[in-house]
């Protein structure tokens, strides 16, 4: 049976750091409380001029690298993230030219904090239907300069990053094994970006209003997102026919250390089979899970033959979860 098997990880941090300390002097918030409420204590910010290609780049690069291969050998390139470097044309355009990848095909995918789930859902399933062999899929944002410092509920959340993986069409029982994806439009404006896209243009009127930056409505994703990460992940496990037990690794989507403790308690999985890096690098949306996967495996932490479960859940409502056999 044609498995997709990941076979090469990268990640990208900008090299700049944004302490809470320092975003107590440019917003209404403390240090206390962003730990307290979130487990965040610090976060990467691009420069001026940075775009989320200048992040997923070097992520895709060190990922091929990292496989054994050369930009040459990739057949298909997806960029998941919400803050491309333009509207139009695709980041993943601008990624594979900068990697060297020639007329390979290469397209944008926009999910959210969901992004490299639904990303690795149809990775996987090019590779398995035969239509390529070698997939880089990358997940990369840019989202401090998304955010506004009069909304200090949102303010503090978001963290520049990207990670990224290879994909390689293989025969056996080690790769992907499941993936199931959900949506929710009804709950689109729980957490949303309303200017710059068709429906409200950004105006002077509308940047004074904040409406061109992120707006969240956090306690109701808090609650929907235990919600769903739990469903999400019983899906995977019943599907691949196995319990929290048979799980080695558990990498969710970092959006807050509450939400994650509270989901991998109720797996009753120990807290070192949990993947969590949100101190350091805060929300990074849709380069959240490749990033920490990317991480962890630099660490040690993934070893052949492992099982790991992967979950996100985020805007759009969009949620997701994976099965894989290192
Ligand atoms: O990645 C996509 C998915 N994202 C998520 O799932 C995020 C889910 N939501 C959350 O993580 C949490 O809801 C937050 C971290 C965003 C907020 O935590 P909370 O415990 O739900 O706080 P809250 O919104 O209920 O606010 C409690 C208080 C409020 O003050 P009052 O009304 O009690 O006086 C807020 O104004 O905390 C205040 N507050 C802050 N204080 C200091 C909100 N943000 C801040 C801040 N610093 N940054």
């Amino acid at each position: 049976m044609i498995r997709s098997r990941i076979i090469g990880t990268g990640h990208f941090l900008p090299e700049r750091v944004l302490t809470n300390k320092d975003l107590e002097s440019l917003c209404d918030t403390t240090d206390e409380w962003i730990r307290q409420r979130t487990g965040i204590e610090q976060r990467h910010a691009a420069k001026p001029g940075e775009g989320t290609s200048d992040l997923c780049t070097p992520a895709a690069r060190m990922a091929i690298e990292s496989a054994g291969l050369t930009p040459a050998d990739v057949d298909l390139l997806i960029c998941a993230t919400t803050t491309p470097d333009y509207i139009f044309p695709a980041t993943a355009c601008v990624i594979a030219d900068s990697l060297g990848m020639g007329t390979k095909p290469a397209f944008d995918l926009n999910a959210a904090c969901s992004g490299f789930m639904y990303g690795l859902a149809t990775a996987d399933a090019f590779v398995r239907s035969g239509a390529y062999k070698t997939v880089v899929l990358t997940g990369g944002e840019l989202a401090t300069n998304r955010v506004s410092f009069r909304k200090r509920d949102t303010a503090v959340l978001f963290g520049d990053g990207a990670g990224a993986v290879v994909l390689r069409a293989e025969e056996g029982d080690r790769g992907v094994l499941t993936t199931h994806l959900w949506s929710d439009g009804s709950g689109r404006e729980v957490l949303w970006l309303p200017a710059g896209g068709s429906k409200i243009p950004v105006t002077a009127q509308n940047v004074d209003d904040d409406i061109n930056t992120i707006h969240m409505k956090g306690k109701d994703l808090f609650r929907r997102a235990v919600i769903e990460f739990t469903n999400a992940v019983n899906v995977a496990l019943e599907a691949a026919g196995m319990t929290f037990s048979d799980i080695d690794l558990f990498i969710p989507h970092q959006a807050n250390i509450r939400i994650i403790e509270s989901v991998a308690e109720r797996m009753g999985l120990p807290t070192e089979k949990c993947v969590v890096n949100i101190q350091k690098v805060g929300n990074c949306t849709a380069g959240s899970i490749p990033l920490a996967l990317s991480q962890a495996r630099d660490e040690g932490r993934v070893k052949d033959g492992q099982v790991l479960l992967l979950a996100s859940f985020g805007a759009g409502l969009t949620w997701g979860s994976a099965v894989v056999r290192w």
